[in-house]
C-alpha cells in the first residue's frame, strides 16, 4: 500500500529514484512523485497521476543533478487521485513522503488550526505541516515532537530545505528497509518499502526498528532511538537477486511467478526434509507447541487465507484435529475462544498485512502460541511472532498472489506432517511417504504448467462471459474459492465459487445457457458426486470445463471442456490444480487486453484496515 524510497549518495538521485518506484510500484500505482533537494535551488518536485512512466516523462524534462530526494508510489486512502494529493507533499521548508495512515488528522488539523495551510486532502500533508510548524533548526527534536502526537501507522521520509544531503525518516507499523553501501566509488545511503528498490544498491539491509529516528547522508546511516541514543540494527543479508525481481523474458511477472513455482516449492520443502522426515527444528519450532495443541486456528486475508483452507482440509482429514480459518479482519473485532492450547497459525506473503497483524497480536494476548508462514524476511508478522516458518518463494511481484499461496500451501503440508509425528498420529512410515510425496510434487506442476495451451483457448472462450462459477467438493472447494479470487481480481468478470453439493439450494437459479461453469473433480472420494453436480448445471445449459485426473475418468459427455492435472495422490492434486486455475485467470485477462499485473483499484500489500 503505496511504495517509499529515498536515496542520498554520490550520483544524481532523479533517476535512481524513478526506477526505484518502478520496482515499489506493485505497491500502489494510482500517482507517484519526487522530490529532490538541489543544493543550488532548494527543492525540485515532480508528481504525476497514473503510473510511474509518467512521472518518469515529467521527471525526464528537468536536468538537475542533485543527489538526495525522495519518492513515492501511491494507493490512494485519503482524497482522490489527483496530483495535489500525490505525494511528496511540501509545506514551508519540509517534503515528506508517507505510506499508512494518520488517524487523527482531523483532530490536529483542528488543534494546530492548519486548515487553511493544507492544501490537499490527504492525512499526509497534516504531517508535513506540524514538523515545519515545530522545525527551529532540530530535525530530530522536531521528528519526534511531531511523532508523539501521530495515531496511526506509518513510515516517513523527510527533507528539510536546511539540510543537504541529508533524509530523515521513521516509522511505525508501515515497514521500511534501509542500507549504506559503497561500491567502487558509487556510495551513498537508501531505504525503501522494501528490497526490490534497496537490492541494486546492497544485499546486506537493515528493518528500520520501529520508533526510530535515522539520518541518511552519504557517508552512511545514523539510527537514533527516542531518547537520543545511537542504536546498531541487526544487519540482515537477503538472498536472491535482482534478477528475481524482474520479468526475465515474461510478458507478466503473473506469468513468471506461475512459471517460478516448482523451485520455489522445492526451496520451500528440500530444507524442512532430514532422512525423510519433516523437520523444524532449523526454523526454530518447538516440538513439544506441537505435541501440546489440542486445536488450531488459522488467520489470514485473500489468498492467504484460502491456503490456510487448504490446511484445514488436510490437517482435519489427516490429523483430526480442529482447525478454524478466520478471516483476519473479522478475527481481530471478535473475542475468539482461543487460549494457551491453541496454536494461532498466521498466514502471510507480505508479512505486513495490518489485519493480520492485529490479529496476531490479539491471539498472543490470548495466550495462543502464533507461528506464522511469511514469506518476507524481517517483516513485522515474522518479527512478532513467536515460531516463523518461512516460505521461501522469492518476492513476488504481481498483485495477484501465486507462487506464494502455493508455497503458503506446502508449508502447511510440512507442518501437519510434522504434527503429525510428534504426536504419534503418523507414524514415521507415513510421514516418510508423505514428505516424499509433497517433493514430488514440483515435478507434476512442471508439467502441468506445459499444457497452458488448452488453458488459453479456455481463456479465450470465457473472456466475453459476464459471470463465471466454479464448484468443487473438499479441498477442490477451497482451491475454487481462490480461482474465483483470481478471475474477479484480473480479469474483473463477475465470478463465484460454491462447493458442488450448495447450488441446488438456490444458486442454480443463476445457470443458463452457455455460463461457464468450471468443475473441480480431482479427489477420488467425491468424484462421482461432483460429476452429478455437474450434470445438473449441464442440463440447464451451463458450459462445463471440467479438471480432473488424467486417466482415471474420461467424462468428456458431461462437459464441454476438460483438462486433466496428472495422475496424483487426491491429497497432492492441489498444486497441479492450482497452476490450471491461475493459468485460466492469467489467460483471460490477457485475453482481454488487461493489465494483468496492477489490476484496477488493488495494490500488492495491504497495510489499511
Ligand atoms: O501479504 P498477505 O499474504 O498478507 O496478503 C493477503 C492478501 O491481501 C493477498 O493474499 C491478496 O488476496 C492477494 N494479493 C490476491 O491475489
Amino acid at each position: 500500500m503505496c511504495g517509499i524510497i529515498g536515496y542520498t549518495g554520490s550520483d544524481s538521485a532523479k533517476d535512481i529514484l524513478v526506477n526505484g518506484l518502478k520496482q515499489l510500484e506493485y505497491r500502489g500505482y494510482d500517482s507517484a512523485g519526487i522530490a529532490v533537494l538541489d543544493p543550488k535551488t532548494g527543492i525540485i518536485l515532480k508528481k504525476k497521476v497514473g503510473k510511474v512512466e509518467e512521472l518518469e516523462k515529467a521527471a525526464a524534462e528537468d536536468s538537475t543533478d542533485a543527489t538526495c530526494g525522495i519518492g513515492h508510489t501511491r494507493w490512494a486512502t485519503h482524497g482522490g487521485v489527483t496530483e495535489t494529493n500525490a505525494h511528496p507533499h511540501r509545506q514551508g521548508s519540509v517534503t515528506i513522503c508517507h505510506n499508512g495512515i494518520i488517524e487523527n488528522y482531523k483532530e490536529l488539523t483542528t488543534e494546530y488550526g492548519l486548515k487553511n495551510t493544507l492544501k490537499s486532502e490527504t492525512d499526509t500533508e497534516v504531517v508535513a505541516a506540524l514538523l515545519d510548524k515545530f522545525y527551529e533548526g532540530n530535525p530530530y527534536k522536531t521528528i519526534k515532537k511531531v511523532v508523539d502526537l501521530l495515531a496511526g501507522s506509518f513510515a516517513l521520509c523527510i527533507l528539510f530545505d536546511d539540510q543537504p544531503g541529508k533524509i530523515f525518516a521513521i516509522r511505525n507499523v508501515s515497514p521500511m528497509v534501509a542500507a549504506s553501501f559503497d561500491n567502487e566509488g558509487n556510495k551513498g545511503s537508501i531505504i525503501a518499502s522494501d528490497l526490490t528498490a534497496v537490492i541494486n544498491f546492497s544485499k546486506k539491509y537493515f528493518v528500520v526498528p520501529e520508533y526510530h529516528i535515522l539520518t541518511l547522508s552519504e557517508d552512511g546511516i545514523a539510527v537514533q532511538d527516542l531518547k537520543g541514543r545511537a542504536v546498531e540494527p541487526e544487519i540482515l543479508e537477503v538472498n536472491w537477486d535482482i534478477t528475481s525481481a524482474q520479468k526475465g523474458g515474461y510478458p507478466h511477472y503473473m506469468l513468471k511467478e506461475i512459471n517460478e513455482q516448482p523451485e520455489a516449492i522445492e526451496r520451500t520443502v528440500a530444507p524442512r526434509v532430514q532422512d525423510g522426515l519433516p523437520f523444524l527444528a532449523d526454523d526454530g519450532i518447538d516440538d513439544d507447541v506441537l505435541k501440546n495443541l489440542k486445536d488450531i486456528v488459522i488467520v489470514a486475508c485473500g489468498t492467504a487465507m484460502h491456503a490456510g483452507m487448504v490446511g484445514k482440509s488436510l490437517i482435519e482429514s489427516k490429523l483430526r484435529i480442529p482447525v478454524t480459518v478466520e478471516i483476519a479482519s473479522e478475527f481481530r473485532y471478535k473475542d475468539p475462544i482461543i487460549d494457551s492450547s491453541t496454536l494461532t497459525i498466521v498466514v502471510s506473503q507480505s508479512g505486513e498485512t495490518i489485519d493480520t497483524l492485529e490479529a496476531l497480536r490479539l491471539a498472543k494476548q490470548k495466550g495462543s502460541k502464533v507461528l506464522s508462514v511469511v514469506n518476507v524476511k524481517g517483516s513485522t508478522i515474522a518479527r512478532e511472532s513467536d515460531y516463523v516458518l518461512y516460505t521461501h518463494a522469492g518476492p513476488e511481484i504481481a498483485v495477484a498472489s501465486t507462487k506464494a499461496y502455493t508455497v503458503q500451501i506446502a508449508a502447511m503440508y510440512i507442518l501437519a506432517a510434522r504434527i503429525g509425528l510428534v504426536k504419534g498420529i503418523m507414524s514415521e512410515e507415513d510421514a516418510r511417504e508423505f514428505m516424499t510425496k509433497l517433493l514430488g510434487v514440483g515435478e507434476i506442476m512442471q508439467k502441468t504448467i506445459k499444457s497452458s495451451n488448452d488453458i488459453r483457448r479456455i481463456a479465450n472462450h470465457i473472456k466475453t462471459a459476464p459471470d463465471v462459477f466454479y464448484i468443487g467438493r473438499g479441498i477442490d472447494y477451497t482451491l475454487s474459492l481462490e480461482a474465483s479470487l483470481k478471475l474477479k481480481e484480473i480479469s474483473y468478470i463477475h465470478s463465484e465459487a460454491y462447493a458442488a453439493g450448495e447450488l441446488k439450494h438456490g444458486t442454480i437459479a443463476l445457470i443458463a445457457e452457455q455460463v461457464p461453469v468450471i468443475a473441480i473433480a480431482t479427489e477420488e472420494h467425491v468424484y462421482a458426486k461432483v460429476i452429478s453436480n455437474v450434470r445438473e448445471v449441464k442440463s440447464r445449459g451451463a458450459y462445463v470445463i471440467l479438471i480432473s485426473q488424467e486417466g482415471k475418468h474420461e467424462n468428456a459427455e458431461v462437459c464441454d471442456k476438460q483438462i486433466f492435472i496428472p495422475q496424483i495422490d487426491s491429497t497432492f492434486g492441489v498444486f497441479a490444480t492450482a497452476v490450471i486455475l491461475q493459468l485460466i485467470a492469467y489467460y483471460t485477462s490477457d485475453a482481454k487486453g488487461l493489465d494483468v499485473d496492477k489490476p484496477r483499484n488493488l495494490a500488492k500489500s495491504v497495510t489499511v484496515e
